[in-house]
């Protein structure tokens, strides 16, 4: 899960690495009575979850209240790379002498985290990896032993930074890693992270990403969730504690174990080609479904509306095809009326023919039985189609 900005800067606070007092706002109003309370120069700032606010004016400087209710007014609303700005975090002014940069990441493929830092913050980062790689410093770190103060020292120094502003990082680069560590994040970026006038080390932005693998050790995380923003159907297969993935075409898919479901949304693509249509979501019900899980997932399933038919995919091993089949009729039958797209059903395996006998009996109106996963992939989409 992303987080926003805010989250980021709470999270940050609460493991000490320095941030600015900063509110977050709805509307102009609140963004006025905030920049009040903090006094003195305030940016206001677009909340979304992506980067480049600042170059799509998403970011902007207010020397008054007034002028951050105009800020406000100006970025709430606003469209940066499709998404649309809901609230801004109005923080106090840096007065910034430098501009650093900092990041600390998961490396799936070498097995460890990757700790990049920069003292040429400022330009977007990856336009400084591409044009002046020798700028940024990538230091590998041991996920075994994590950041400690010689590995900080060894960020620190690869950088270029020096002297006492260097003495400053280094601990801010610690608490950054206990945010890193400590909420199980697989990123923590900092950009910029700056020296002020003043002579501090703040983090002006913060990006992080918590790892959902994780969610089960942080009952806090769920708070951060912006269930605005979730996609509904995503939202409802999770509290049914299915595995969905929404996708974007128009053929339902359902099927057991993430293999079969995999191959299944790779048949229904294929033959869908010739009618322009494809796989509407990823929804495994994984093995030994009930029928009860079956129905949760046709009932998501029938109310996503860009589905034009379901496919039903199930190889009984462990799950039972009688279970499927009955799951499938309960799920027609609560569903009565409201339940009016085709669904194409493929079953092999254990209680195959129970299970099929159980629809043929059933004589279901919208439900057609194939026996095999390609012609079945060929109705589905030939439905989808409209043909
Ligand atoms: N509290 C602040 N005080 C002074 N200047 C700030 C403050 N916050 C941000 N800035 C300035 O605005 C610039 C852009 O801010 P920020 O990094 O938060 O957004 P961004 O980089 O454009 O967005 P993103 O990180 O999403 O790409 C910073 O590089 C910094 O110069
Ligand atoms: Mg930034």
């Amino acid at each position: 899960m992303d987080l926003y900005e805010y989250q980021a800067r709470d999270l940050f606070a609460k493991h000490g690495v320095p941030v600015l007092p900063a509110i977050v706002a709805e509307n102009p109003e609140e963004a006025r009575a905030a920049a009040e309370k903090l006094g003195g120069l305030t940016v206001v700032k677009a909340q979304v979850k992506t980067g480049g606010r600042g170059k799509a004016g998403g970011v902007k400087l207010a020397h008054s209240p007034q002028e951050a209710f105009d800020a406000a007014q100006a970025i709430l609303g606003m469209d940066i790379k499709g998404h649309t700005v809901h609230r801004v975090l109005v923080a106090s002014g840096a007065d910034i002498a430098h501009e650093y940069y900092f990041s600390i990441l998961l490396d799936r493929s070498e097995r460890r985290y990757l700790a990049m830092c920069s003292i040429e913050g400022g330009m977007e980062i990856e336009q400084l990896a591409k044009e002046r790689p020798e700028a940024l410093a990538k230091v590998p770190v041991n996920p075994l032993i994590g950041v400690d103060v010689a590995k900080a020292e060894e960020i620190v120094q690869a950088a270029g930074f020096e002297g006492a502003v260097a003495a400053k990082v280094i601990p801010v680069i610690e608490a950054l890693w206990d945010v890193y560590k400590g909420e199980d994040a697989t990123l923590v970026e900092v950009n910029p992270l700056v020296l002020t006038e003043q002579g501090d080390i703040l983090a002006l932005d913060g990006k992080v990403t918590l790892d959902d693998n994780a969610r089960f050790r942080h009952p806090e995380h769920e708070a951060l969730i912006d269930k605005a923003a979730e996609d509904p159907l995503e939202a409802k297969a999770k509290a049914l504690g299915l595995n969905y993935v929404k996708l974007h075409g128009q053929v339902g898919i359902i099927g057991n174990g993430a293999g079969l479901v995999m191959s299944t949304l790779d048949v229904v693509a294929y033959a869908g080609e010739q009618y322009g249509v494809g796989p509407a979501n990823f929804l495994d019900i994984g093995g030994g479904a009930s029928a009860e899980v079956m129905s949760n997932g046709l009932s998501v399933i029938l109310s996503d509306p860009d589905v034009r038919s379901v496919f039903v995919n199930v190889f009984g091993g462990i799950t039972a095809c009688d279970q499927v089949a009955t799951g499938i009729v309960s799920a027609l039958e609560q569903l009565g009326d409201a339940a009016t797209k085709p669904i194409v059903v493929r079953l092999d395996g254990n209680a195959v023919e129970a299970g099929r006998q159980i629809l043929k009996d059933a004589a279901h109106p919208l439900v057609t039985i194939e026996e095999t996963m390609d012609g079945a992939a060929a109705r589905a989409a030939q439905l989808a189609a409209g043909k």
